[in-house]
């Protein structure tokens, strides 16, 4: 055999020694836990056979406590390039099967030098994590390890999208690349996510916990709103994570990908004209509303879980893919509290960084009242919100459906913030406050002197409704464009969203801004 031919085979060798990680056993046990390994994930999740590999050859450089510095070729992480519906995507996998995917100083490279290069190329970056955290063995180079990928996360927020998925353990410090990115997938069963495990809980507050309890997926799917979609299984949340990506484009100095549209945009949604309940307290379903106007009623629901008093997600008109804000008067009548108000606040800037339009469907009782909503902030993050409306510049498209009172009438997408088309349905009611509480303050006097309070206080809010439980007082002034028939919608939306294609705006130049935190 020539020379050359003894390299080729040498390499083929090392390439096949570098495949297999941590070795069979360690394949094998991951297999056992119900996981799949990291070059099995990445295989799933790209276009089949677009997988480019990047330093396979790669090996950490410790040798404490009698660490073999020439154990595992790829150092527990797999990193490389490939496509997704024939789009270029970065993609890196931590790989359990050497030292429990545990982050070291040349792993953390592997990952920085990926990520600059998304950076320099505009396009997205996908992380799976499955990991013991920083490898102990190598102290603080472990740590300024992750301080140097947490930087290009900061650096790359709003330029290229960032996904994690969690398929495994991601604890202590680490939790803080996937808090970093755009989009948190975790599956159930099978990972978790917490800064201190539940043995340094227990030492610490006495508190019992198991790792599902502390930090499942069902937990932060949600209660605490760290994972944005929860999955059962790894094929869903790989086939997510590409369905996501249809909605996005590369990077922030592109728009989302069109896509062909069969479902006729002028549509007519009859039911959507009998919709809105005669009593005011009773609820409907708002995703039956979304369902009736989207193309062909695809929703990409995130933090599906979490503060259901709000909907967001992705969808399409006409093929452009849009986000879409909607109060769901099914829960909570659809107020704003706190959780509310920062699930939509993170997704509105979402949108907004990635030239995405904002679709908002307005039907909101206002802020949620009490000494539980005031004392844990309720002020700063409804300004949250407020702020995110009112920094967007991509295109606003706003239907007030029924109910729009106080300062959630202003947060919502407003013509004041902003908003670029305003449509409000005959159904809509726009008021400093419902006719109920107005009454009591406004006539409290009238009522209590009166003979009949009870009868009085009803032809008083007959006379309060009269004037402001319409949509025509709003529109009087202009901070309605028009009044629009609800089965007629979609079509409007999409004429809305047509119109504004070539909307330019742009804030004042700033270092940054100060958004309430
Ligand atoms: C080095 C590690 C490791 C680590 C696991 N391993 N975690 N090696 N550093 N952090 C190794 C194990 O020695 C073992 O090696 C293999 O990975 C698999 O681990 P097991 O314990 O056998 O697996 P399992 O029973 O599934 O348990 C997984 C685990 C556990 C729950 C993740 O390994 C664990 O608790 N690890 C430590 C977690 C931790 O405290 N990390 C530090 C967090 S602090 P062999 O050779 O036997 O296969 C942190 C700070 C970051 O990360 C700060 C950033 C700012």
């Amino acid at each position: 055999m020539s020379n050359q031919l003894e390299k080729v085979k040498e390499l083929i060798a090392l390439r096949e020694q570098a495949r297999l990680g941590g070795g069979e056993k360690r394949i094998e046990s991951q297999h056992k836990k119900g996981k799949y390994t990291a070059r099995e994930r990445i295989a799933m999740l790209l276009d089949e056979g677009s997988f480019e590999e990047i330093d396979m050859f790669v090996r950490h450089r410790c040798t404490n406590f009698g660490i073999d510095k020439d154990s595992y070729l790829g150092d527990g992480v797999v990193t490389g390039t490939g496509t997704i519906d024939g789009r270029l995507v970065y993609v890196f996998a931590q790989d359990f099967t050497v030292f429990g995917g545990s982050l070291s100083e040349t792993f953390a490279m592997k990952i920085c030098k990926l990520m600059d290069q998304a950076m320099k190329m505009g396009a997205p970056v996908i992380g799976i994590n499955d990991s013991g955290g920083a490898r102990i063995q190598e102290g603080v180079n472990a740590l300024a390890g992750y301080a140097e990928i947490f930087q290009r996360n900061i650096l790359a927020s709003g330029v290229i999208p960032q996904i994690s998925g969690i398929f495994g353990p991601c604890a202590g410090g680490s939790v803080y690349s996937p808090a970093l990115t755009d989009f948190n997938i975790m599956t159930r069963g099978t990972s978790y996510m917490f800064l201190t495990g539940p043995k340094v809980v227990k030492t610490v507050t006495g508190e019992d916990v198991t790792q599902e309890q502390l930090g499942g997926a069902s937990i932060h799917s949600t209660k605490s709103g760290v994972a944005h979609f929860a999955v059962d299984t790894e094929e869903d949340g790989l086939n997510l994570i590409r369905h996501l990506l249809s909605f996005l484009p590369q990077n922030n100095m592109e728009e989302p990908p069109l896509m062909s549209c069969e479902d006729p945009i002028d549509r007519l949604e009859d039911g959507l004209n009998d919709i809105i309940p005669d009593d005011p307290n009773k609820a409907y379903d708002m995703y039956e509303v979304i369902g009736g106007i989207i193309d062909n009623g695809e929703f990409l629901e995130v933090h599906k879980d979490y503060a259901q008093n709000i909907i967001v997600g992705f969808a399409r008109f006409n093929g452009q893919a849009v986000g879409i804000v909607a109060n769901q008067p099914c829960k909570m009548a659809g107020v704003l509290d706190i959780n509310a108000s920062r699930k939509a606040a993170r997704f509105v800037r979402f949108c907004d960084a990635f030239n995405i339009p904002l679709v908002t469907l307005v039907d909101v009782p206002g802020f949620l009242p009490g000494t539980g909503q005031e004392y844990g902030g309720v002020i700063l993050h409804g300004a949250k919100l407020l702020y995110a409306y009112g920094e967007a510049t991509v295109p606003k498209v706003t239907i007030t459906l029924r109910k729009s009172y106080g300062g959630a009438y202003c947060v919502m997408s407003s013509k004041h913030l902003r908003g670029d088309i305003n449509y409000a349905w005959p159904t809509a009611e726009i008021a400093v406050m419902g006719p109920a509480g107005a009454v009591e303050i406004i006539f409290a006097k009238e009522v209590a002197a009166s003979e009949d309070p009870k009868s009085t206080a009803a032809e008083k809010e007959a006379e309060y409704k009269k004037a402001f439980a319409n949509p025509y007082n709003a529109a009087r002034y202009g901070y309605i464009d028009d009044v629009i028939e609800p089965r007629n919608t979609r079509f409007r939306i999409i004429r809305a969203l047509q119109q504004l294609q070539t909307k330019k705006l742009s804030n004042p130049a700033k270092k940054h801004d100060n958004l309430p935190l």
